[in-house]
């Protein structure tokens, strides 16, 4: 699992919704798929939150199964294996089957776990084919967040139950900002409301102002002077109609989006876009830092430099400010 979000705020609802689901009203088992109509609306930070608040409740572990591209089961599990440090061999991955019985007979003998199927994007991969069955209910609660339309789920097979996420209320909107930077008595208190509105408290859009103000170390930018000047001067406001449930932004949401993002990457520094752009050349999901820091520091040699207590002080300085704005979010792992 990701770290859990120190900033999270709000959706006890439907964390409780969620335990139920899982837990309570459907022993029998079902895939819980927490459903919304935009991206950044926190399907995912949600199902990392309910894997940390519930860990008690699953001695077998908690997993993140990388669903982005997967179509069949099997290559999931394939993944997961590896992920439980199983010895899945080439002969293994060329049959499919084997493999996908081998991870879950693992997966049955476990006290109990957390399956998080993340950013799915392929319709087929729980459409279960042949002899293949999810691991039973009381060995592996299973929990799913789409980028997909609710229509392209299918309908036979597997149970789903499904939770549509909304945007936070403006209070937890605004409770989002304060974890970044508490306002400074009541006049800025009413601008990040007014952001928080004018963002349709969309958490990501909040994310972005929130981290942008943190990292402003001498708080040059008020909430009120973000407000005014980058928001109601720039006509900047969010609506978030969900046409047709479509898992998309409107094309004017979208350049709302893009412009806060704008703003937030011009007050990067040289090194910290180069590094940005070495990322982005590599597979999402498997960045390596020490890679990414070789490269840069061909280009800026202080990155490579050890400071006095033999720890890499620039780097772990520029890593950290990338992981505040969300632009890297390194593993448990550390490795990327
Ligand atoms: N309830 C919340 N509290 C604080 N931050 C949140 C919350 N929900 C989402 N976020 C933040 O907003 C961003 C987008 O959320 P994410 O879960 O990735 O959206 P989705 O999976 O729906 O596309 C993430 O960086 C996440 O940390
Ligand atoms: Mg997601």
């Amino acid at each position: 699992m990701p770290h859990h979000t120190p900033s999270f705020v709000g959706r006890v609802a439907e964390l409780r919704e969620l335990r139920n689901v899982l837990a309570i009203d459907r022993p029998e088992g079902t895939v819980a798929v927490v459903q919304s109509a935009f991206p950044g609306i926190g399907k995912s930070a949600l199902a990392f939150e309910y894997a940390h608040v519930f860990s008690d409740n699953y001695p077998g572990g908690r997993w993140r199964v990388r669903a982005e591209g997967v179509s069949d089961m099997a290559r999931a599990f394939i993944r997961l294996g590896r992920d439980l440090g199983m010895d899945i061999t080439e002969r293994d991955e060329a049959d499919p089957d084997q493999a996908f019985r081998k991870v879950r007979a693992e997966l049955q003998e476990s006290g109990g776990c957390l399956l998080v199927f993340d950013n799915v994007d392929r319709p087929d991969l729980f459409q279960l084919t042949g002899d293949r069955a999810l691991p039973d209910a009381d060995r592996a609660h299973i929990l799913a967040t789409p980028r997909l339309e609710r229509d392209l789920w299918p309908t036979n097979g597997t149970d789903f139950e499904f939770l549509p996420l909304g945007a936070l209320s403006i209070e937890d909107g605004l409770r989002l900002l304060e974890r970044y930077r508490g306002p400074d008595g009541g006049d800025e208190r009413a601008a990040a409301r007014a952001i928080a509105e004018a963002l349709a408290s969309h958490p990501f859009s909040l994310e972005v102002v929130g981290a942008f103000l943190a990292l402003d170390a001498n708080q040059a930018t008020t909430y009120r002077s973000f407000y005014e000047h980058e928001i109601k001067a720039k006509g900047l406001t969010l609506s978030l109609d969900a046409a047709g449930g479509a898992v998309t932004l409107s094309r004017h949401d979208q350049s709302v989006i893009t412009e806060l993002l704008r703003h937030a990457f011009a007050q990067l520094h040289a090194e910290e876009r180069l590094v940005l752009d070495y990322a982005a050349l590599m597979d999402a999901e498997q960045v390596i830092l020490p890679m990414l820091r070789e490269f840069a520091g061909k280009d800026h040699s202080t990155l490579l430099e050890e400071g006095a207590t033999g720890t890499a002080d620039a780097w772990n300085k520029l890593i950290a400010r990338l992981s505040a704005l969300r632009l890297l979010t390194p593993t448990d792992a550390g490795e990327g």
